[in-house]
């Protein structure tokens, strides 16, 4: 089965630390974008982001940089406009973009999920993870999986937290070896 997931989308979590609210919301609306972009690139700099998502992928000494946050908007537009795929945004009450949350498809029997979070935020993303999940099984995925290196040991923590099982520990594929960790919905 197909999944779809009907707009708009707000889901109120709360940080683990500091109990303050935080807002999962689809990344479909293109008016936002706007705003977005600035807010994209600087999280995307951060660090432990840039060098565990992009460090690879780009150039020695390049930068994340607008037209990055803007191709990445688009393809999240796109995914939401053809329902194949589910990018949401975790915002903070100030309406700062602070981290990112992926359904990478929209086959109901298994979906792969990812995500990134400011590191200025921690106590955002085992919640975030969480909802997620429990919105997933509400629109009917049956099973989500995480393909983790075996060095991210934050993101091991947080699949343990939003309750993912260890499956394989050295799971191959094209990119590399990885943990794969699932959770039946
Ligand atoms: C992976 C990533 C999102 C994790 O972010 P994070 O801020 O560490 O995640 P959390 O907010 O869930 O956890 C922060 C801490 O709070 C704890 N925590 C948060 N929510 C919790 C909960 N509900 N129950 C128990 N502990 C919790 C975590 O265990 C962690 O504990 P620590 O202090 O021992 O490290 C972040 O490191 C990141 O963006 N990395 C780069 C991108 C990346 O690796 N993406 C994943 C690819 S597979």
């Amino acid at each position: 089965m197909l999944v779809k997931i009907k707009l708009p989308i707000n889901i109120e979590i709360n940080n683990f630390f500091t109990n303050k609210p935080y807002f999962i919301r689809d990344l479909a609306d293109d008016s936002l974008y706007e705003r977005l972009i600035p807010l994209i690139v600087k999280v995307c700099n951060e660090p432990r982001i840039f060098n565990r998502l992009f460090a690879k992928k780009f150039v020695k000494g390049a930068t994340y940089r607008p037209i990055n946050a803007l191709e990445f908007l688009v393809y999240a537009n796109r995914g939401w406009q053809k329902q194949e795929k589910f990018q949401f945004a975790i915002f903070n009450e100030d309406n700062d973009i602070v981290g990112t949350l992926e359904l990478r498809s929209n086959d109901s029997k298994a979906c792969e999920i990812g995500y990134w979070a400011s590191e200025n935020h921690r106590g955002i993303m085992s919640n975030a993870v969480i909802a997620i999940a429990k919105l997933a099984k509400s629109v009917g995925y049956e099973k989500l999986f995480l393909l983790i290196a075996p060095d991210n040991i934050a993101s091991q923590k947080v699949a343990k937290n939003a309750g993912f099982l260890l499956e394989n520990p050295h799971f191959e594929n094209s990119k590399g070896v990885y943990q794969l960790y699932e959770k039946k919905l």
